[in-house]
């Protein structure tokens, strides 16, 4: 019998995470971050159990794999090669899977509507009539997110389901009111998280720690 779901993992407003010191940072990014808030081992522990679930609720037929690039490819990665392992060790006929790779440019008016354009797939009429598992690196108000269900909703998917690694608590989260994935891995504060394929400005997506950003590393990675 599987064990009771949890939503997220949450890591607290003010986490003590592990010092620096503790895991290996390569010596290029030493200097610019605060402290390690999730460890890489525990990002991929915590990403079988997501596969696990997703496995769980969707397994028995083929999916679509949509990562979202590129804050979301290495999750995609782990999710993925999980998916694979529970399916070469099931007896069960688990989830077929095609996969597709998409950007996301957000165009926001004067009027802060934001609006988002997809670039970089396949045709998109590949997810006509299948179910779709789009992969994220992190939510955070959810309205990029909501805008993308909404174009991909304009192909006519059977079903989509979203897996993101991460969410924020943004303000309308913690009222409730943030579009949330089903599949969740951390709720993470409102504080920029660097590691993981997540990036400041490019820099820090080859960190396998999610960690806080220091100030000089804000100062030193800035967009210029
Ligand atoms: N880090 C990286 N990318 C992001 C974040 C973050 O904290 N929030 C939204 N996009
Ligand atoms: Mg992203």
């Amino acid at each position: 019998m599987s064990q009771k779901r949890v939503a997220a993992i949450k890591i607290e407003d003010d986490p003590e995470g592990y010092p620096l010191g503790a895991f290996c940072i390569p010596a290029h990014y030493a200097d610019y971050l605060e402290k390690i808030i999730i460890p890489l081992g525990v990002v991929k522990d915590r990403t079988e159990k997501l596969a696990r679930d997703i496995v769980e609720d969707i397994g028995d037929g083929p999916i679509v794999a949509l990562c979202v690039l590129k804050g979301g490819h290495q999750f995609f990665h782990d999710l993925l090669e999980w998916i694979q392992i529970i399916g070469r060790t099931s007896t069960k006929n688990i989830m077929q899977i095609r996969v597709d790779f998409i950007r996301l440019k957000s165009y926001v008016n004067e009027e802060s509507t934001g609006e988002v354009q997809i670039i970089g797939n396949d045709d998109l009429n590949g997810i006509r009539g299948r179910n779709v598992l789009v992969v994220e690196d992190i939510v955070d108000t959810g309205k990029t997110m909501e805008k993308l269900l909404g174009e991909l909703k304009k192909y006519e998917p059977k079903m989509v389901k979203v897996a993101s690694l991460l969410t924020k608590r943004s303000k309308a989260r913690i009222h409730g009111q943030a579009y949330t994935p089903e599949y969740v891995g951390f709720d993470v504060p409102k504080k920029f998280v660097v590691g993981y394929s997540l990036d400041y400005n490019e820099y820090f997506r080859d960190l396998g720690h999610i960690c806080l950003i220091n100030e000089k590393g804000k100062e030193k990675f800035k967009s210029d």
